[in-house]
């Protein structure tokens, strides 16, 4: 029997994927034998309303010193990071000389704006590789996991935070008790939490289910997340929904009583409730679209290769490896993945094997139809193909539905 890791409550999945293999595992041809897979099954708590993985790799296994996302592979990452460290700078630091702690700070794109501007910073990034890109350019970091022991091993050396500041990390982190009770030791008593991820909301409305991966053992809603804080006497004072990772919702956090709690929040709730956020049959209605949403984009996909067309897969992102796995995609429909990411180029995608080539390959003989795994950076991918669709090319996109773009 599974139980729900924010409150106990007896959960059962009301998806299953399917096996999977690490979202961000790419591998070389001589470790297919022993890839890695496990059951990727969803489930929501009817008390705490936290939708949640019910099984998960263990931490070691996806973030080490090969964990190839770098946050600054996406320009407009970069900008909206910025964006986020003016916000806390202008908005929420307001004493001498403050002090911002970020964890899964990754190679420092946010950080950087902290640093640049001389204000005492700590990251906590347990990737190694990605950890030395921060420390070799100036932003301080310890490679190690967040918890409750970790935060109370900064205070003693930095003593304690005005701010703690975290995005896409949050949802990837099972033990967020001890987190919760690290940041209560960490904070000073005005301090404030500011984190960001995925929003369950727009995942059920976008039908964005790649969104659900290994790393993501929680999908957030307003409603989750204040249940959670509330039992550790923590408030969420404030929400701002965000469109990055297709649709995130900003989370600011503080002890209970210290700041007014903007109307925001009550407003959010209410949402939730009407999209049916806090019910079982929504995500029994969930996984009815998930299904209807692979059984379309495979007879495109189908389709397209019956017309004997070239499909190049753009961008071999984490969240691809749900969607190709669990519909079935393979080097019959996708002849490459293009991707600008090194450590990407030359190997595999996970499960499907989809052999993952340098962006040169795709702008030397470009296909019919990219599928463009990275919708998230469509804006960035638009402007940058031009010559692409003049010449021709078209998008096939799989969220919210799956489509050709011509
Ligand atoms: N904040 C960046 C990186 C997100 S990827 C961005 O939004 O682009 C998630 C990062 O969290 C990875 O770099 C991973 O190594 C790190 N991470 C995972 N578990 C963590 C934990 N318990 N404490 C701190 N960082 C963690
Ligand atoms: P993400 O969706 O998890 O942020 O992953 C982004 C991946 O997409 C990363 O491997 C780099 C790749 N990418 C491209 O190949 N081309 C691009 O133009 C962009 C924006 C990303
Ligand atoms: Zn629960």
């Amino acid at each position: 029997m599974k139980k729900c890791l924010i409150c106990n409550t007896r959960i059962d999945p009301f998806i299953s994927f399917g096996k999977m293999p690490l979202a961000n595992g790419f591998l070389t041809q001589d470790q297919f034998a022993d890839e890695y897979f496990f059951e990727l099954k969803v489930a929501f708590c009817p008390n705490c309303g936290m939708v949640q993985l019910v099984e998960q790799p263990d931490r070691e296994k996806m973030f080490n010193k090969n964990y190839p996302f770098f946050s600054g592979t996406s320009k407009l990452m970069a900008v909206h990071f910025e964006e986020f460290a003016e916000h806390v700078k202008k908005d929420y630091l307001s004493s001498q000389d403050p002090f911002v702690v970020e964890i899964g700070s990754n190679d420092g794109i946010m950080l950087r704006h902290f640093k640049k501007d001389g204000i005492s910073h700590l990251g906590i990034e347990p990737s190694e590789n990605v950890a030395r890109v921060a420390i070799e350019n100036g932003i301080n970091t310890i490679c190690r996991f967040f918890d409750e022991d970790c935060a109370r091993r900064i205070v003693q050396e930095h003593g304690q935070a005005d701010a703690f500041l975290g995005a896409n990390v949050m949802c990837h982190i099972p033990y967020l008790h001890s987190v919760i009770e690290g940041i209560k030791i960490l904070l000073k008593p005005k301090g404030i939490v500011m984190f960001e991820d995925p929003y369950m909301g727009d995942v059920i409305e976008k039908m964005t289910y790649d969104q659900i991966y290994d790393e993501h053992v929680f999908l957030f809603s307003v409603s989750s997340i204040k249940y959670l804080f509330e039992q550790h006497g923590l408030e969420v004072i404030d929400v701002e929904p965000q469109e990055t990772h297709g649709g995130s919702m900003r989370y600011v956090i503080a002890r209970k009583g210290i700041y007014l709690v903007s109307k925001r929040v009550s407003v959010q709730l209410g949402k939730e409730k009407a999209m049916g956020l806090d019910k079982p049959e929504t995500y029994a209605n969930f996984r009815k679209n998930c299904e209807d949403s692979r059984d379309k984009l495979m007879s495109l996909l189908n389709e397209v290769k019956k017309q004997g067309k070239r499909i190049v897969g753009y961008a071999a992102t984490s969240k691809s490896t749900t969607i190709i796995n669990y519909c079935g995609i393979t080097t019959d429909h996708i002849e490459f993945i293009s991707d600008t990411t090194p450590v990407k180029q030359g190997k595999f995608s996970p499960g499907a094997h989809i052999p993952v080539r340098p962006y040169e390959e795709f702008l030397a003989n470009y296909p019919d139809y990219a599928f463009l795994f990275a919708y998230n950076h469509a804006k960035e991918i638009m402007a940058k193909e031009q010559k692409f669709m003049e010449s021709g090319g078209k998008w096939i996109v799989y969220a919210p539905k799956a489509k050709v773009l011509e």
